[in-house]
């Protein structure tokens, strides 16, 4: 299928872009402090009991509150989108197509606004912000144009006898619960309920509690683009409380997660407990390179630092190990440690920030055990400290870009850490660097340098994780685009098969009908 990418903020003008990044912050920072309700049954739902949004770089700062979803209201959000879902599912696909594009455009006119939100709430830089926002109309654009593409999904089938003629079509399944993860709070979000809701279901989404200002764009863009009422339902909480109990409620026709490991293979047990229903889990990842001895090394010095340290190292994509040809390593850890070293974190609602806050004070705790172990059981080449950016900043959750070299077993290169913390361990051959690569629980995305061509194909073949680069300067393992890079999670990475940003993504939200009329 041909699809345009609409933006790219990499093409952009910078002044301008500047420019509107500063004038919608200044907006979105005249409005801090606002309240902002739940979503349940078209209306604004407000409890009174707020869930606090603070910026990671000044925890003092409260950008939002939004109001809590009473577990007690999750048995009126169920009935609600089961009887909004039978309308929808009525609508044709075409409107429901043309409905998700129209949200697409007004999503795309108000991407300054939304990425100031998304800076200050997570700590994206600006570009990343961007980045997030545009993805999020893309993802709407490409997964509509699947259905218009299929022509709504329903194919005449071979006739057996010639009175008879027989349809496969898809259908929706019913209700979907969406829970989407803090880094990606927008485009993870939109992608999820995109391909619940062309496919005819209802969504009710429960963003993560860490950005629950974000996802209001997405409410807002679908409401308005004609999206009825409780047909996209948007609920505030905790995961442990909230997210734990939409998933046991029994009127839940399947669960749409992107998250953690742990917590997907939890939500996973519990939903099928109780029957077989569809459970698309889009988990974490633990993402090597392989630098080869034929390597052109700045590339892969420049790939490797983009992958490790953009957006703080919390990318499901991230580069955290690197396999390096003994000959090449000395050369590699230090050029990779002296652009960590360069990186100066900051403020990341500000132009020149390349490296912003990690989410919050757990993560800090987690790098700071990290950094200790790495000390102890290995040699950090960079970083592993925490970071005070300035006098304002001082008590944000900043923490240095960290190069820290391991042995291949070490805990540090098996557990996902989802911090700006990259293992380095040196290898002999190909064979050897592949089997290192492939031994994880994860299998995510994977990248190797190397100019020879056999070693490309070797990789090619026998790398057990969805997403594969080759000698990319742009980035070893991450930077996929909706219908550009499929991203698909293999092994502890993820359960779909059928990656989000793919070809075969939307179908996956019906079940196949067979309908035979004489
Ligand atoms: P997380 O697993 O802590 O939380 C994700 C969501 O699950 C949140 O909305 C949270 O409230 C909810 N949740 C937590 N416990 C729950 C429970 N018991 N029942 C129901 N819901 C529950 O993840 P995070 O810290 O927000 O995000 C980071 C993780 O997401 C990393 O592991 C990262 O690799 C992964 N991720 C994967 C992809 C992908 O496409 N594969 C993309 C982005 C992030
Ligand atoms: N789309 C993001 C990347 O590939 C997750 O880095």
């Amino acid at each position: 299928m041909s699809f345009r990418i609409t933006y790219s903020v990499l093409d952009a003008d910078m002044t301008a872009l500047h420019a509107h990044f500063d004038e919608a912050l200044a907006v979105v920072r005249g409005g801090l402090g606002g309240e902002h309700p739940s979503w349940i049954a078209g209306e604004a739902f407000r409890s009174g009991d707020l869930l606090e949004s603070r910026n990671p770089a000044r925890p003092a700062e409260l950008l939002a509150s939004v109001h809590r979803t009473p577990v007690g209201e999750v048995a009126r959000v169920m009935r609600t989108a089961k009887e909004a879902q039978r309308r929808w599912a009525r609508v044709p696909w075409q409107e429901r197509a043309l409905v998700l594009r129209r949200a697409a455009d007004l999503i795309s006119a108000r991407r300054f606004t939304l990425a100031a939100i998304m800076s200050l709430e997570v700590g994206k830089n600006r570009l990343e912000s961007l980045g997030d926002v545009e993805e999020s109309a893309d993802l709407l654009r490409y997964y509509a144009g699947q259905f218009e593409e299929a022509q709504g999904f329903v194919r005449p089938m071979a006739r057996l006898s010639s009175g008879e003629s027989t349809l496969s079509v898809l259908r929706p399944y019913g209700v979907f619960v969406v829970i989407a993860p803090f880094n990606f709070p927008l485009a993870l979000a939109a992608g999820m309920s995109a391909g619940a809701l062309l496919g005819g279901n209802a969504v009710v989404l429960k963003p993560s509690e860490e950005a629950p200002w974000c996802a209001e764009g997405l409410y807002q863009a679908l409401v308005e683009a004609g999206l009825p009422e409780g047909v996209l339902q948007v609920v505030h909480g905790e995961g442990e409380t909230l997210g734990a109990a939409l998933v046991d409620h029994p009127e839940v026709d399947g669960v749409a997660f992107t998250g953690s490991r742990s917590v997907g293979y939890g939500i996973h047990a519990r939903l099928n407990a109780a029957g077989i229903r569809p459970c698309f889990l889009e988990l974490g990842g633990k993402n090597p390179a392989i630098v080869c001895q034929e390597a052109d090394l700045e590339d892969a010095i420049e790939g490797c630092f983009r992958s490790a340290f953009g957006l703080s190292g919390q990318k499901c994509s991230a580069l955290s190990r690197v396999y390096v040809h003994e000959d090449l390593k000395r050369g590699f850890l230090a050029g990779l440690s002296k652009k960590a070293l360069d990186v100066r974190a900051g403020d990341p609602s500000l132009a020149e920030t390349f490296m912003g806050p990690v989410i919050n004070a757990a993560a800090v705790r987690r790098f700071e055990q990290a950094a200790a172990e790495a000390r102890r059981e290995g040699t950090v080449h960079a970083g592993g400290v925490r970071v005070r950016p300035s006098a304002e900043l001082a008590e944000g959750h900043f923490v240095a870009a960290t190069v820290a070299e391991l042995e291949h077993g070490h805990r540090l290169m098996r557990e996902e850490l989802f911090l700006p913390f990259v293992g380095v361990t040196g290898f002999r051959t190909l064979e050897e660097a592949l089997g290192m690569a492939n031994d994880c629980a994860y299998g995510l995305t994977a990248g190797i340098f190397s100019q020879k061509a056999e070693d490309v194909e070797a990789f090619m073949e026998r790398a057990e994780a969805g997403v594969l680069y080759a000698n990319r300067r742009a980035g070893a393992t991450t930077g996929a685009w909706p219908g550009v890079q499929a991203f698909c999670g293999w092994k502890g990475s993820g359960s779909t098969g059928k990656g989000g940003c793919g070809p075969y993504y939307v179908a996956q939200f019906m079940r196949e009908q067979s309908q035979t009329r004489v």
